[in-house]
């Protein structure tokens, strides 16, 4: 096992917990032979004989007797170099690292091929919550056609508690980062890179071509404000960072990003640290996937799944089942081209004709109102907000008409767009 942190510690618990179980699942013994850290004289949640620890990658590798590699260190380098020198020596693989899969996958999936061996990975996505394998294997009969997903636990937690206590970014982040939802550094989740790179990974199973992390559109939470969340909530919606990507006529649109979500919608009532991904298929229709998206004993419920898969096929000589094919190559369509609702909220001048001449920099744009708000008249500045909700539009033209909207020379900031899901 390369790693004993949060995921490592609950691996190693639960092989050497449930020992037993596992011998009789799999017909064959697992045992933890070697474990890969930085410093061996660390104290860990869960304790193992010092005898197991190394700080040599290499005396793993050389190992006859080791046959599945498990890489729970996370970060790229050198998570990935160790992964590929691992299938190429003819190891298996599990992983729990998204940024890897999510930048690597196809190239790690011709390696593993090449040498005949599996790699598996289910963690890297929705910790404890199974999406990866279903995608790979229950629905692998259906042509995916779009995946809308919750898939950030710690953005999810601030978002609700944003929603329901009605307190602002700072105090929810610092929050969040006083009970360990949050790390020290929050940018990953905050700006929705974890969740690009799990949207990639989903994205390119569902789709069975490559999408990359850098195909997916990402915009983060920094930006919203406890405004926001009561304007939204007037209107009937709530806020989440949606993970989503669809497939039309022969082309991807891939995008994480903070939307306006219809509260009676399955994705508005998953709060706090939880995931969940909806998967809308040809053959079964919709299907939801919920659960915990991350600590130690669900990720390595995750983790030890894979290891029993690998196990299984060991213990009964069988054929290792190549279950990653990507055959297309598909055309990822930029975030200018999405055509949605959105949510603009706007300090305007408290003046007449100031609503028509923003009305007519949207119908310009074809953009129609579907509603407004107008509310918290400034007398000091003579301002009022206003909150626009649009009807379908594209992205191309809403920026423009932001633009066009500032140019006008009535308006003094504004303070939001977000879109809104469908
Ligand atoms: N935490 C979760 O709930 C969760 C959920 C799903 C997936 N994941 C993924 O699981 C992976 C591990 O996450 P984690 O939270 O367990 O991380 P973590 O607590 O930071 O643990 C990382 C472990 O890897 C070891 N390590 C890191 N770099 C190393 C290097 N260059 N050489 C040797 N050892 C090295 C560290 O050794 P030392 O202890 O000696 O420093 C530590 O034991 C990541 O890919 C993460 O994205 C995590």
């Amino acid at each position: 096992m390369l790693g004993m942190g949060v995921v490592g510690s609950g691996v190693a618990e639960a092989l050497f917990q449930k020992s037993d179980s596992l011998t009789n699942q799999i017909g064959a013994n697992v045992d933890l032979k070697l474990i890969l850290v930085r410093d061996k004289s660390k104290s860990r949640s869960f304790d193992v004989s010092p005898s197991l620890f190394t700080d040599n990658f290499d005396e793993i590798i050389e190992r006859d007797d080791v046959d599945i590699v498990v890489e729970v260190m996370g970060g790229e380098h050198p998570a990935l170099e160790f992964i590929l020198a691992a299938l190429k020596a003819g190891k298996h693989v599990v992983t729990a690292n998204k940024e890897v899969m999510a930048k690597h996958g196809p190239e790690i999936f011709d390696i593993a091929r090449e040498r005949d061996v599996r790699v598996l990975f289910e963690a890297s996505v929705a910790g404890g919550t199974p999406v990866v394998s279903p995608l790979m294997r229950d629905l692998v009969a259906n042509e995916v056609n779009g995946i809308k997903a919750i898939i950030n636990g710690t953005t999810n937690y601030m978002l609700t508690r944003m929603s329901t206590e009605n307190i602002d970014y700072e105090t929810v982040l610092k929050e969040a980062q006083e009970l360990g939802y949050a790390e020290p550094d929050p940018t990953n989740d905050v700006e929705g890179i974890d969740a690009a790179y799990k949207l990639a990974i989903l994205s390119t199973l569902g789709f069975r071509a490559q999408v990359k992390d850098d195909d997916v559109f990402c915009e983060g939470i920094t930006g919203l404000s406890a405004k926001d969340f009561q304007y939204a909530d007037e209107l009937g919606y709530t806020i989440k960072l949606l993970a989503v990507s669809s497939r039309t006529n022969g082309e991807v649109q891939a995008r994480v990003h903070p939307a306006l979500v219809e509260k009676d919608q399955m994705l508005a009532k998953v709060d706090g640290v939880l995931n969940a991904i909806e998967i809308e298929t040809d053959l079964t229709g919709r299907v939801l996937f919920h659960g915990p998206g991350a600590g130690s004993m669900p990720t390595s419920s995750a983790i030890v799944a894979d290891i029993i898969n690998i196990g299984r096929n060991i213990a009964g000589n069988a054929a290792f089942l190549d279950p990653v094919r990507l055959s297309e190559t598909i055309k990822v369509q930029s975030i200018s081209d999405l055509q949605t609702k959105y949510y603009l909220r706007l300090e305007a001048k408290d003046e007449p004709g100031v609503l028509a001449q923003i009305g007519s920099a949207l119908a310009e744009n074809n953009i129609s109102i579907s509603s407004f708000i107008q509310k918290g008249f400034d007398p000091k500045h003579g301002t009022a907000e206003l909150v626009i909700m649009t009807h379908r539009a594209t992205e191309r033209s809403v920026q423009i008409a932001v633009k066009d909207i500032m140019d006008l020379g009535v308006v003094a900031g504004i303070g939001n767009m977000i879109r809104v899901a469908e």
